[in-house]
């Protein structure tokens, strides 16, 4: 269905972006056929990359004139396939895309290009005294084009929102190579069609982004964290929505169970965590504002509403140091799980009092199906990592039982009211289950919206939808 490319395609690419550019090398494209998902591996068939929106648009045009399928990619954090090139082509990396434009200190906001790694761009708005919440686990080293591309979430989403919720205006290459602007540099936008949030979490699959505008706010002057051990994980699931009845918004509220952070102490010797016997979860919570007085009074409230969760004695981080620890232990927890072995995540998210229903519901079915999960998250938003370890699973076992496991989680959340990706997308491992979350006049709506964009199908072909 795809053309394969030739040595006048390479030409070309070469013609369009330079030879430095352009890679054919094995190493390049077995680099580039990976992202952070399972131990997949799509090599594409050449690695471009653009330094500029008309170099893409150049590209763009050849691939679209000869059906050359094109994977857009940026730090290949991406826990769902969606940067992997599954029908081979063009590698397209944004890496060189990576200079924040402008910080508009007058309208709070910034204009960035995607190659922007988001930590990068969070404390230079900081340095102004601007806060970006969107905060994924890897926020050190992935690209905000990537944020977008996925909607991401992280811990902060819980009281400040998604990548969604900041996003103005988008500058897009679309699929034949026209260059357009999504929408425009403002708060309010009631002018026709929200192109912009179409794109926001379309995981690379309707254009490439270019240019990104987000809002920003005032950073916040102030924040305690708490991490509250619990003898039982469905006891920690449970005070999560009491906490919120109880009238408080944390800026963070985050789920480990007590696997995850033995596999965090594991495989990094220089963090240090006591972890009794008796203690199965823990939930790490975090409070911000302004006002020191009022924060006070909401970690003693907190700590009340635990209490009747049969709380072990809560840690109170009493240093930035003791506090970056902390995060440092939750944030690491994913890349220890993968440490001690390959596994599938799954994205689970349901409304947060349905938490300790789904996590009961995922310890069944593994049970069932034989397989060990590690849960943790961002109980705070109802969305729990669900981390299935490969272990010494036979291939039958991981390719097909494995599977049915999944699909009776994935209904599970489905009856609960949730769906099957909370901030990780659906890309290339989460498409076939598609259909649990959609019917199929949804799904028919999805394929319509993907031909308006791209009649052709050679955008990040194989991802989200067939
Ligand atoms: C996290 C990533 C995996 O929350 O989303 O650690
Ligand atoms: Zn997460």
């Amino acid at each position: 269905m795809f053309t394969k490319l030739t040595s006048e395609d390479i030409q070309h690419f070469k013609h369009i972006v330079g030879d430095t550019w352009v890679s054919v090398q094995q190493e390049d494209l077995l680099h580039y056929g990976s992202d952070e998902t399972e131990d997949l591996n799509f090599p594409p068939e050449v690695v471009i990359k653009p330094r500029t929106p008309l170099e893409i648009a150049a590209i763009m045009q050849w691939a679209h004139a000869r059906y050359i399928p094109v994977t857009p990619m940026g730090a290949r954090t991406g826990l769902s396939g969606g940067a992997l090139p599954v029908f081979g082509g063009i590698a397209l990396s944004m890496e060189r895309f990576n200079r924040i434009l402008n910080i508009d200190e007058r309208n709070l906001q910034v204009t960035t290009e995607p190659g922007v790694i988001t930590e990068v761009l969070q404390e230079a708005v900081k340095a102004k005294g601007l806060f970006y919440p969107p905060d994924p686990a890897s926020k050190g080293s992935c690209f905000i084009g990537g944020n977008v591309s996925e909607n991401s979430g992280g811990p902060k989403a819980v009281k400040y929102g998604v990548v969604k919720d900041y996003v103005l205006n988008l500058e897009v290459v679309l699929p034949d190579g026209e260059i357009i602007q999504t929408g425009a540099n403002v708060l309010k936008n009631a002018t026709g069609y929200n192109l912009t949030q179409l794109l926001v979490g379309s995981e690379g699959t309707l254009g490439i982004i270019t240019k990104i505008v987000l809002r920003l706010i005032p950073y916040p002057q102030r924040d305690f964290l708490m991490l509250i051990p619990f003898g039982s994980a469905t006891d920690a699931c449970a005070a999560v929505s009491a906490i919120f009845q109880a009238g408080i918004t944390p800026s963070a509220m985050e789920f480990m169970e007590r696997d995850a952070i033995e596999f965090v102490l594991m495989h990094n010797p220089d963090l240090h965590m006591d972890l009794p016997a008796d203690v199965q979860a823990h939930l790490l919570v975090e409070v911000d504002g302004n006002d020191e007085e009022i924060l006070m009074r909401d970690c003693e409230k907190i700590a009340e509403v635990v209490s009747a969760y049969h709380a072990g004695e809560m840690l109170f981080a009493q240093s930035e140091r003791e506090k970056q620890d902390l995060w440092r232990i939750r944030r690491k927890v994913g890349e220890a799980v993968k440490q001690h072995s390959v596994y599938k995540e799954e994205d689970t998210v349901v409304p947060r009092a349905e938490l300790p229903a789904l996590l009961k519901g995922v310890k069944e079915t593994g049970l069932k199906y034989g397989f060990r999960s590690v849960c943790y998250g961002h109980a705070g938003d109802g969305n729990l990592h669900v981390n299935i370890l490969r272990g010494d699973l036979s291939d039958h076992a991981w390719q097909t039982t494995l599977t049915e496991g999944i699909r009776e989680i994935f209904q599970l959340v489905v009856q609960l009211g949730g769906t099957i990706s909370g901030e990780h997308g659906i890309g290339w491992v989460q498409k076939p289950f598609m259909p649990i979350a959609f019917s199929s006049r949804q799904l028919q709506l999805f394929k319509h919206i993907k031909a308006v964009f791209d009649p052709k199908g050679i955008l990040n072909p194989g991802k989200v939808i067939d």
